[in-house]
């Protein structure tokens, strides 16, 4: 029953659809689940397939934040793993992932990951990410910030994650609060390497940032 041919259907049928482009978004309990849904429904748009962990935490603050339970909230093509389920295909360093992005980030998720603990599947999905050099975002939200988060994200920083605190810009003057979650989301496509015209880059001319010269 577990023999060796059993096991490559199973992963080849759960893997259906999968591609180089395919990206891990992990969606933990921290304030923020704004900048989770504006960036499945960017990857949506944009054809970039997506393999959806959310924690508990994360489904529990989602609904609270956008009014709307996460599951009822997914763009049509999103894969979506229970937090549980060691056997998903993010949980192995064979299944070949762009990488992974964790919005928003707990202070408890980060720590686990930066130490290693792989006690849920996003903490291990981050792991074979970070052991494989496959781009880890993580975007924390958390204020004031204790010595403990500072240590762990610089012990994760070291290790190769990228720490993107959601710590939005305001000098594109942003007229609402998608607005504002959209600069969030421009920077995490640019540390992946995927193309985004979201918030263009910095230029003074007025034109292109109205308000700046005034
Ligand atoms: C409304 C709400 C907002 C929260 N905001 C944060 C937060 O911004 N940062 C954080 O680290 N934890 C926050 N928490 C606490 C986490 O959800 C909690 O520590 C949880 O155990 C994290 O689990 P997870 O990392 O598996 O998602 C919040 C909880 C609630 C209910």
């Amino acid at each position: 029953m577990y023999g060796p041919g059993n096991f490559l259907e199973k992963t080849v049928e759960r893997e259906g659809g999968l591609s180089s482009k395919t990206l891990i978004v992990a969606v933990t309990g921290a304030s923020g689940a704004l900048y989770a849904k504006l960036l499945l429904r960017h990857l949506w748009e944009q054809g970039v397939p997506v393999h959806l962990i959310p924690s508990g935490a994360g489904k529990l603050v989602y609904q609270l934040e956008v009014g709307t339970p996460l599951e009822e909230d997914l763009p049509p093509t999103v894969r979506c793993f229970d937090n549980k389920d060691f056997s998903a295909p993010p949980a192995s360093g064979s299944v070949s992932y762009h990488g992974m992005v964790i919005v928003p980030c707990t202070m408890g998720t980060l720590a686990a990951v930066a130490n290693g603990l792989s006690l849920n599947l996003i903490h291990r999905a981050a792991d074979v990410c970070l052991k494989e050099r496959r781009p880890l975002v993580v975007v924390p939200r958390e204020t004031p910030l204790n010595r403990v988060h500072l240590a762990n994200m610089l012990r994760l920083a070291e290790a190769g994650g990228i720490i993107l605190p959601a710590m939005p810009g305001f000098y594109h003057h942003p007229r609402s609060l998608e607005d504002v979650g959209r600069f969030i989301v421009a920077r995490i496509l640019d540390q992946l390497g995927f193309p985004q015209d979201l918030v263009p880059p910095w230029n003074p001319e007025p034109e292109i940032f109205p308000g700046i010269a005034s």
